[in-house]
């Protein structure tokens, strides 16, 4: 049976007979099973049948382990990490272009950074590389990570204490406090600090220049913080202080920043994080190789390019996963195959984060033929606050008005999508931020394997026309609905 006959059978729901090589978790691996297998005496399994860690909580290989691909697994681990942001250089791939304009705008323009893109696209990633390149610049740093509780007051005590009193132009680096390593901080009232003190304080440096970063914004809830760094931002700029803030975080919640002060909005430069290229991502799976050791097949990066729309979030994560079902079979090259059995389990672990009621929503629409389109537009919505308008369904299916009646079909019966009109158009937003990875990925593994069934043609137009889009479409959508 070929790979690609293999693939379909799996996602026929036959299972493969290899199922021990299932991982049983996306972080953790089972060990691989012994060799030769032990015997387990009755009602009590060997002990090394039970699934262990592979290494110390040191990274120290466990030393039970004489197995040879637990040193490949702890590599892998350390070259692709779908859960942690990126912090070594080297594995920071592709974004030259998106890092020197923040360089650009920081250094000539002198003005506040707000960086805004989805969870995953690699906002925190990029403001470690833009910290990193500002301390070689002899800037100091201030890195904060804000927390749904986080107020103005805790975060700048904490920004002051990272700021040395020898750059106070009142005290000169001679001076005993500055000696001692005092900070910024020896210099605050007990009071609850405001805008207007910490652009007073700060406005005080001299000899250096501090780059505030304020990571996760969108999670404090507060709209007396955000009024605050408003604030902040006002007074900083208005009296050319040399302190800078580089604000990240989810879009939506940071145009209403400038909401506050509209006057501020000349004194920031907000960047939207791109979705990374064709190019990116190979890039992203090229560091990882060079990193770990294993090496990725062409069609196997290909399927991981295609099914990772751009995200390194999802990249990373395909790319960690298939790396682990190659090394459990023992081999140190990926194959497509790999990435497929990987993408099943994002599947799994995606679709457990989605409501039930979504979930039935989904059903309804895959069973009126309706998925694959979704799925297309869940593509387009993943990098735009869940919203994709007429134009992406026309993109997707240039040929006919059947996309369009149905996805106004879905929407009139609010089946995951409600739709918008407003002067800009015609626009429709998913109602549930979760089903958007899934259905992307379930449109995109078909578009893949469709693609390359024989006679499947390779090219991109084959793409959405693989949907088998019934002409009952729109009215068993309607019919369905009605009834639920
Ligand atoms: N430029 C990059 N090169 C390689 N991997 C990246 C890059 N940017 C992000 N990643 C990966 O994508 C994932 C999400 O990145 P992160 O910076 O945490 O995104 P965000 O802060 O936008 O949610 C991380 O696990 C990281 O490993
Ligand atoms: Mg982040």
């Amino acid at each position: 049976m070929s790979w690609i006959n293999s693939l379909m059978a799996r996602s026929l729901g036959r299972k493969p007979k290899a199922a021990r090589n299932a991982q049983p978790g996306l972080v953790f691996t089972a060990a691989p099973p012994p060799k030769p297998a032990p015997r387990a005496t009755e009602g009590k399994p060997a002990a090394e049948a039970f699934p262990r860690f592979h290494s110390t909580a040191g990274d120290q290989l466990s030393p039970r382990l004489t197995d040879a691909t637990a040193a490949a697994r702890v590599k892998l681990r350390s070259a692709f990490t779908p859960s942690q942001p990126i912090t070594d250089r080297r594995l920071f791939a592709g974004r030259l272009d998106v890092l020197t304009t923040l360089i650009r705008s920081i250094e000539d323009q002198r003005v506040h950074v707000i960086m805004y893109g989805e969870r995953g696209i690699g906002k925190t990633s990029l403001v470690h590389v833009l910290t990193q390149a500002a301390q070689e610049a002899r800037y100091i740093v201030v890195y904060v990570s804000c927390g749904a509780a986080s107020t103005f007051d805790e975060i700048f005590r904490a920004v002051a204490e990272d700021v040395p009193l020898l750059f106070h132009s009142g005290f000169a680096p001679t001076t005993e406090q500055a000696e001692k390593g005092g900070s910024l901080a020896d210099l605050l009232p007990p009071t609850q600090l405001t805008p207007r003190l910490v652009a007073d304080l700060f406005a005080k440096l001299t000899g250096t220049r501090v780059l505030v970063v304020l990571d996760e914004f969108d999670v404090c809830e507060s709209p007396e913080f955000r009024r605050n760094i408003a604030e902040l931002i006002k007074n900083l700029s208005d009296r050319s202080i040399r302190t800078q803030l580089v604000i990240a975080g989810v879009a939506a919640d940071l145009t209403e920043l400038v909401e506050h002060i509209p006057s501020i909005r000349r004194n920031i430069f907000a960047l939207q994080v791109p979705k990374m290229s064709t190019a990116e991502v190979n890039h992203l799976v090229e560091n990882g190789e060079a990193h770990s050791g294993v090496t990725f097949d062409k069609v196997a990066t290909d399927f991981i390019v295609s099914v990772a729309n751009g995200s390194p979030y999802l990249a990373s994560l395909f790319s960690h996963h298939a790396g682990l079902v190659a090394i459990d079979k023992g081999r140190d090259r990926v194959m497509v195959e790999d990435v497929a059995v990987a993408v099943e389990q994002a599947l799994t672990e995606f679709r457990g984060r989605i409501s039930k009621q979504s979930l039935a929503q989904i059903d309804q629409a895959t069973k009126a033929g309706a998925r694959h389109i979704l799925g297309v537009m869940a593509g387009a919505a993943q990098f735009n606050n869940g919203r994709f308008d007429e134009r992406d369904v026309d993109a997707a299916h240039p040929n006919g008005p059947s996309a369009k009646a149905t996805i106004d079909e879905l929407a009139a019966n609010h089946i995951l999508l409600e739709r918008q009109d407003d002067e800009h158009g015609r626009s429709y937003v998913f109602f549930e931020e979760a089903v958007l990875p899934y259905l992307w990925i379930l449109a995109a593994q078909k578009r893949f394997l469709d693609e390359r069934k024989p006679g499947g043609g390779d090219d991109g137009a084959a793409v959405v026309k693989a949907a088998p889009e019934k002409p009952e479409a729109a009215s068993a959508v309607a019919g369905r609905a009605g009834r639920s």
